[in-house]
């Protein structure tokens, strides 16, 4: 198969990271016979410093022509780069958003799950992650907070900010869908996230939910208040299949249960719509502390890659091969820095780029 993929190295860790999945890309073109041909775009503060823009149209028309994009990371640290100093809508994390909505990714799938070969790197006790755990969080995309009118002005002398916060009950229903239709391939529970004991559109979120669930009755349908789901994150993970919610609270929720798994280096995600077009990057950031020094830890973005040959193109077996080698690689001792620990074999970016490729 021919496959066009549009290509953001981003900013900080980005480019090191990307490259090492180009490479685990070029291996499986080359083992399964496919032409992966790669288009490179800017996207964040590599094309404020190129464009002058975070996000110029060009760069949107070549993603809405790719078969996919893989993302590395985008932003810098918030308090010392130039960017931050911009207009907000001139900022890095602008023109991820905007492509975000330009390409309608709605479903963002972030998988949260225990390596057993990084038990220890998780926080939590023992006696709490017996068993491992693995859960998929569909948090809606492009909507809610992200997206409702904003606006701060001056009232009565004093500065008044307000953020709008907006679901339609035809945004409710196709992600909810999508978080069902998962649910159907993984252990069938659904628990879905909203604050209905205060907010109009929680409360319309659950209804709209619970129509949806109608149509899957083998699936056990939960609903959970966020404020509670924070705290069963920590308490009981083992008891999420998939967590189902809005933008906002999936972005907090997704980065607790990172955190639980030890690994964020690990975790991939896909940002989806109906058709097949989809944006794939790691949930970590640019971290931009380690940026060039050869550190970071690729196999997030790999597992992304990954994704998207799952998702996107099809090729469940080329990316169960990539998957199991990079169980290989862990089960071989091989860590980057970030997962390191006593008696395994510390390596580089690169080399554990090189070591998944040796063992696809
Ligand atoms: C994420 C990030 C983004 C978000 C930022 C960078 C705008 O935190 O992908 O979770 O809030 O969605
Ligand atoms: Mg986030």
């Amino acid at each position: 198969m021919n496959k066009n993929i549009a290509v953001i190295k981003g900013d900080g860790i980005g480019p090191e990271i990307v490259d090492e999945a180009i490479k685990v890309l070029d291996a499986i073109s080359q083992k399964y016979n496919h032409t992966f041909s790669y288009d490179y775009i800017l996207m964040g503060g590599c094309s404020i410093d190129v464009c002058g823009t975070p996000l110029s149209d060009e760069a949107i028309e070549i993603a809405k022509k790719s078969d996919a994009v893989l993302l590395g990371s985008i932003g810098g640290d918030t308090t010392t780069s130039p960017w931050y100093k911009l207009e907000p809508s001139l900022r890095p994390e602008a023109g991820l958003l905007k492509m975000r909505k330009s390409l309608n990714l709605f479903a963002n799938l972030r998988p949260a799950y225990l390596y057993n070969e990084l038990k220890g790197a998780c926080p939590l006790k023992e006696e709490i992650t017996e068993g491992g755990f693995d859960m998929m969080i569909v948090r809606e995309l492009t909507g809610g907070l992200y997206f409702g009118d904003r606006e701060t002005k001056e009232i009565d002398g004093q500065m008044v900010a307000h953020d709008n916060l907006v679901y339609s009950e035809n945004e409710i229903k196709r992600i909810a869908k999508r978080g069902f239709d998962i649910a159907m391939k993984r252990n069938k529970k659904v628990t879905s996230v909203d604050k209905a004991n205060v907010l109009d559109s929680s409360r319309l979120w659950r209804k709209v939910v619970n129509e949806v669930s109608q149509d899957y009755p083998e699936v056990t349908l939960e609903h959970m208040l966020v404020d509670n789901c924070a705290m069963q994150l920590v308490k009981d993970p083992k008891q999420f299949d998939v967590i189902l919610t809005e933008n906002m609270f999936g972005d907090i929720l997704s980065d607790e249960a990172s955190m639980v798994t030890g690994s964020i280096g690990m975790l991939s995600s896909a940002s989806l719509r109906e058709d097949k077009l989809g944006m794939y990057e790691p949930s970590h950031g640019s971290a931009p502390d380690i940026a060039g020094k050869n550190v970071a830890n690729p196999i997030a973005t790999i597992l992304s890659a990954a994704m998207m040959l799952r998702y996107s193109f099809d090729m469940d077996k080329e990316a169960d091969n990539i998957e199991k080698a990079i169980e290989k690689v862990l089960e071989k001792g091989y860590r980057t820095i970030d997962i390191m620990s006593k008696g395994k074999e510390e390596v580089s970016c690169s080399r554990m780029g090189d070591l998944i490729v040796e063992n696809l």
